[in-house]
């Protein structure tokens, strides 16, 4: 009877998180969001009748709101917790299709965002293992998922100059650091962690672009095809869900998977 901590839980990849795992009634799965009301209404609309769906409500950079989450989790699952999946990430829209030199002209919003991403992508991340990993290491499982990019793999941006993005493949880089050093940390108790990146993913966040930015993301589409020539456009969350449980049910540190940075394909190959 796995149990599941999902934060990010409302919509998106997070969402989808939810809907897999919680169509085995067996599995307890718990969402962190931020409007606790409207995420059990979706819940209520969309998943109908699933009784093993808990929703916490807490901003993830709250850190005694996260702590009460851990409380509320124990109480549901009775102490254990078998799987993290820090989820939830900012990923902000202003600095998305310009490079950092031309960001730089308003110093004082690049600073803010630079500065919003690594509160929320990464010091976020950093107290939500904190206050979990005791329940983790009274689960089963032992997993704990971060989700992070391709755009967080350094020699991917240099060789095929993907200058845009910046704050956002900074935090994510970041945050592939944190997922290592919680490994040094924990292997030894039999904790996987991993760095698992989703694919490009339709989540609906390229609809609220701007005609300006619609026409840069169809240039960052160009870069990806050199990259991928294959690559045909974003996968639905359903597919890339699919693939990341599929990588970490493989995954173990047993076979020297511990603190890994991997694609939804448990490998490199980002798209
Ligand atoms: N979609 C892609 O193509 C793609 C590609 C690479 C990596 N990823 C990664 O995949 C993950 C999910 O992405 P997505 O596309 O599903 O994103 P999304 O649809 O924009 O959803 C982001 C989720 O994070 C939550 N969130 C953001 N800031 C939060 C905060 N301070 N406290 C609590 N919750 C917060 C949002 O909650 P609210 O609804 O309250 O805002 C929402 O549930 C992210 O880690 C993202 O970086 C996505």
């Amino acid at each position: 009877m796995p149990s599941y901590l999902i934060t990010g839980a409302n919509r998106g990849i997070g969402f989808e998180f939810v809907r897999q795992l919680s169509s085995d009634s067996s599995n307890t799965v718990i969402g962190i969001v931020r409007d606790k009301a409207a995420a059990e209404a979706t819940v209520a609309k969309e998943l109908e009748g699933r009784k093993n769906i808990h929703i916490l409500e807490t901003d993830v950079t709250d850190y005694n709101g996260l702590k009460r989450a851990a409380e509320a989790t124990a109480k549901i699952t009775g102490g254990g917790l078998d799987y993290v999946i820090s989820n939830a990430a900012l990923i902000p829209f202003w600095s998305a299709f310009e490079p950092l030199g031309e960001l730089g002209k308003e110093p004082e919003r690049l600073e803010k965002e630079l500065a919003e991403c690594f509160n929320v992508n990464v010091i976020a991340t950093v107290h939500l293992i904190n206050l979990f990993i005791p329940l983790v290491l009274k689960g089963e499982a032992k997993k704990v998922i971060t989700i992070t990019t391709g755009f967080a793999d350094a020699e991917l941006n240099a060789k095929y100059n993907l200058s845009i993005a910046g704050p956002y493949s900074i935090s994510k880089a970041a945050v592939n650091m944190v997922v290592a050093k919680y490994s040094a940390e924990y292997a030894e108790q039999g904790v996987l962690f991993l760095a698992l990146a989703p694919g490009m993913v339709d989540t609906g966040n390229m609809d609220k672009l701007t005609p300006e930015q619609g026409q840069k993301a169809m240039g960052m589409m160009g870069k990806f095809k050199d990259y991928a020539p294959d690559f045909s456009g974003p996968i639905t969350p359903e597919e890339s869900v699919k693939l990341m449980r599929a990588v970490w049910d493989k995954a173990s540190v047993a076979n020297g998977d511990g603190g890994a940075f991997l694609s939804q394909f448990g490998n490199k190959q980002w798209l």
